[in-house]
């Protein structure tokens, strides 16, 4: 649009130089028909001539370029304003489209601003809704995180005074906990009021039912005794149970103090919501104190079953040794009576009785090592120092290995830490014996504060702790579980340590408890 067309210019200068051409052919004919030269001389001879045919086909060449130009032009022109002209055909047909539409909005307008007119109370109303429930949830929200990170039920009550008044929209809220010593609620931030019972009816009433009670006028109410209704300053109050094992374990009581309030039956429901995850946690403090009581029970029936054990073993060994001993000494003496009878002509029988006689001899040997197995006497003789002494010296010399013993202690200690501490060590010198292939074995006893501390070292093959454990369930391995029960039974810990190449060290740890304990 707009450029100059060279083409149909040419076109035009062209025509415009023919014209030029015929009209100096007309004009020199004319010319040279009045001087009577001819044509080519009269074009040859004069100089103005010569001006004059350029004049007379210059101008209608450049004409013919102009006005071609000109023609060019204007049809684009025409084109353009005939395009503009459509356009403004559209635009008028756009404008009463919108126009149209314009209308129907302002229609839609009236009417939704007719609607916010009508109802902006109610939304208003539905506006606050929202913000209530946003900030319920965002309460709820709250109690629900911080709800595992609880550990006692200290920590609960306090949540529950946070987490209550910003979900009920309240001014405050006290907790109170049962005491079974006291029979009664008491506050938790305030040890002296204490709940009780008979003389609270609201009290009475949330134990027997156990479910919330609200209170929409506390300064009449009967149900919260003068006093108490005087002290707490408020003009409602909802009381929410806590309940573990169908018992009310703690009251939340939550108060309005700038205006009374009127409770709906969602107020209840999210006061009951809040709670009734504090109970979780309550329940959980209720079963971690099962699982502390039956680890004691455990224990106590451990410690039971092994001083029953002893007592046992004490019980047979005294009557081997009391009786079966006795006896096979007795029979030892009559053999010896009975050879000394037998006259020389009985050497035959002599040499029956006297081997009758070393036959016996070594089932009292036997026996004795029986007893000492069973229960060695030097351990309530002479205590544990002692015995381990003489128990690892045997030990020594019956399996070739070198002993380094090393008491650090010398006082006796309660019988049963005693008895304890000489099965442990008994049962490591059996596994020792066993598995060790050990050169040297030591033995370190020592207290420590209020402890005694036996280590038991040797440099065998050692073992893999993590492989025996998962064999443990199968058939062997009841030697370190038996150890770890005993050692449980003496409230005390035993620690293994054994790497396969790098020999093995227990050490056990038990409460020091001085004799008749
Ligand atoms: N001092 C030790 N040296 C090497 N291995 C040991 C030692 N004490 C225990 N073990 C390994 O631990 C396993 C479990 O021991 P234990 O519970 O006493 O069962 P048991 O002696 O009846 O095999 C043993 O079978 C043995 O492989
Ligand atoms: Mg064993």
């Amino acid at each position: 649009m707009g450029q100059f067309d060279l083409r149909k210019s040419g076109i035009h200068a062209l025509v415009g130089l023919i014209i030029g051409l015929l009209l100096l052919v007309a004009v020199v004919d004319n010319l040279s028909s009045q001087t009577e030269a001819s044509f080519t001389d009269y074009l040859t001879q004069s100089s103005e001539l010569n001006l004059l045919f350029l004049l007379i086909v210059g101008i209608p060449a450049l004409s013919g370029i102009l006005i071609g130009g000109a023609l060019s032009r204007t049809r684009q022109l025409r084109r353009r304003v005939h395009e503009l002209a459509q356009e403004r055909d559209k635009l008028i047909e756009t404008k009463a489209v919108t126009q149209v539409k314009t209308q129907e909005l302002q229609g839609l307008l009236d009417q939704e601003s007719g609607f916010f007119v009508n109802n902006w109370d109610q939304l208003v109303t539905e506006k606050d809704n929202l913000r209530e429930e946003a900030e319920i949830s965002s309460a709820l929200v709250r109690v629900a995180l911080t709800i595992g990170s609880l550990a006692g039920t200290g920590d609960v009550l306090e949540m529950l005074r946070n987490a209550l008044p910003a979900a009920l929209f309240a001014d405050a809220c006290l907790t109170f906990e049962w005491s079974e010593a006291e029979k009664a609620f008491i506050g938790s931030n305030s040890p002296n009021v204490k709940l009780k019972p008979r003389s609270v009816k609201a009290i009475d009433r949330i134990r027997k039912e156990r479910k919330p009670i609200s209170i929409e006028s506390v300064e009449t109410d009967e149900l919260l005794p003068a006093k108490l209704r005087g002290s707490l300053g408020a003009k409602s109050a909802i009381l929410i149970p806590c309940v573990s094992r169908d018992e009310v374990t703690a009251i939340a009581m939550v108060l309005y103090s700038t205006a009374s309030h009127k409770f709906s039956d969602r107020d209840i429901q999210i006061a009951s919501g809040i709670v009734s995850q504090a109970q979780i946690v309550f329940e959980n403090a209720h079963l971690y104190e099962d699982i502390l009581e039956s680890r004691n029970e455990l224990q106590r029936l451990l410690t039971r079953l092994a001083s029953s054990q002893e007592d046992e073993r004490r019980r047979i060994s005294r009557d081997l040794h009391d009786g079966v001993i006795q006896n096979l000494s007795g029979i030892i003496f009559s053999l010896n009576f009975l050879s000394n009878a037998l006259g020389d002509e009985d050497e035959n029988a002599k040499k029956e009785v006297a081997q009758l006689e070393e036959i016996v001899h070594d089932t009292i040997t036997d026996l004795r090592k029986v007893i000492y197995d069973l229960r060695p006497t030097i351990l309530d003789s002479l205590g544990l120092v002692p015995t381990l002494e003489k128990h690892l010296e045997s030990f020594g010399e019956a399996n070739n290995i070198t002993i380094d013993y090393n008491p650090k202690m010398k006082e006796r200690l309660a019988e049963s830490v005693e008895t304890g501490l000489f099965r442990l060590a008994q049962e490591t010198l059996n596994n020792i014996k066993k598995h060790a292939q050990a050169k040297t074995v030591s033995l370190e006893l020592k207290k420590k504060k209020n402890e005694v501390v036996m280590v038991i070292k040797d440099d065998g093959v050692g073992f893999d702790m993590d492989e025996i454990k998962k064999r443990a369930s199968q058939d062997s391995g009841f030697g370190l579980s038996g150890m770890n029960e005993r050692v449980q039974s003496l409230s005390g810990t035993v620690k293994i340590v054994s790497k396969p190449g790098e020999g093995t060290r227990v050490m056990v740890t038990v409460p020091c408890q001085a004799k008749g304990a």
